[in-house]
């Protein structure tokens, strides 16, 4: 692996793509296991989490569901702030065991924001698992209950993450050149 370039920056090697799939695996079989039997529904969030989700789903031993969405967020009224909206979830979500898939929480300000909107539909549980969590950047109370990798608070692109849209397409993941 050596250094790539994606737009105006450079990117150095950091998560080879065979510790990336070892790491999903084992993910997938610790899920498996707490939720054998209870029919979860996974919510992947596009775009970023689209190559994780994929890894993820493929390694289940379990019986699942999946669906796909995007977060949108506009500005609201004065005293709401920025909405997020939710496009594409049209599952019904009372009473099942949820499990939210992430690329990355970072600030932890989308899942924060959004998390609400799924509770209010009352699921019988609600946890997340992403891939990657950088702790130093986390500035919103989120709990992440699965990780992949803990990372420091650096911008790392690949495996489905991007820099201004390019660098998604790589199986492994880079960090920036600072
Ligand atoms: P948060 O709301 O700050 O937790 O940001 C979460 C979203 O920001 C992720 O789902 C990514 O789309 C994006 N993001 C955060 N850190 C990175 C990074 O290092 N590389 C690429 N995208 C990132």
């Amino acid at each position: 692996m050596s250094t790539i370039r994606v737009h105006d920056k450079f990117f150095e090697p950091f998560l080879s793509a065979s510790s990336i799939i070892e790491k999903v695996k084992s993910l997938a079989d610790q899920v498996s296991k707490d939720y054998a039997g209870k029919k979860p529904l996974f919510i992947a969030i596009l775009n970023g989490a689209f190559m994780f989700a994929s890894d993820l789903f493929k390694n289940f031993s379990i019986e699942a569901e999946i669906c796909f969405i995007k977060l949108a967020s506009y500005k609201g009224t004065k005293s709401s702030g920025r909405v997020i909206t939710a496009i594409g979830l049209d599952m019904d979500l009372f009473g099942r065991h949820v499990v939210i898939i992430e690329d990355i929480v970072d600030t932890g300000k989308t899942l924060n924001e959004f998390l609400p909107q799924l509770v209010h539909q009352q699921p019988e549980s609600l946890k997340i698992v992403s891939l990657l969590y950088k702790p130093e950047a986390m500035v919103y109370p989120i709990t992440v209950d699965y990780i992949g990798f803990t990372i420091p608070n650096k911008f790392v692109i690949g495996y489905g993450l991007d820099y201004n849209g390019l660098g998604r397409n790589n199986a492994a993941i880079y960090k920036l050149v600072e």
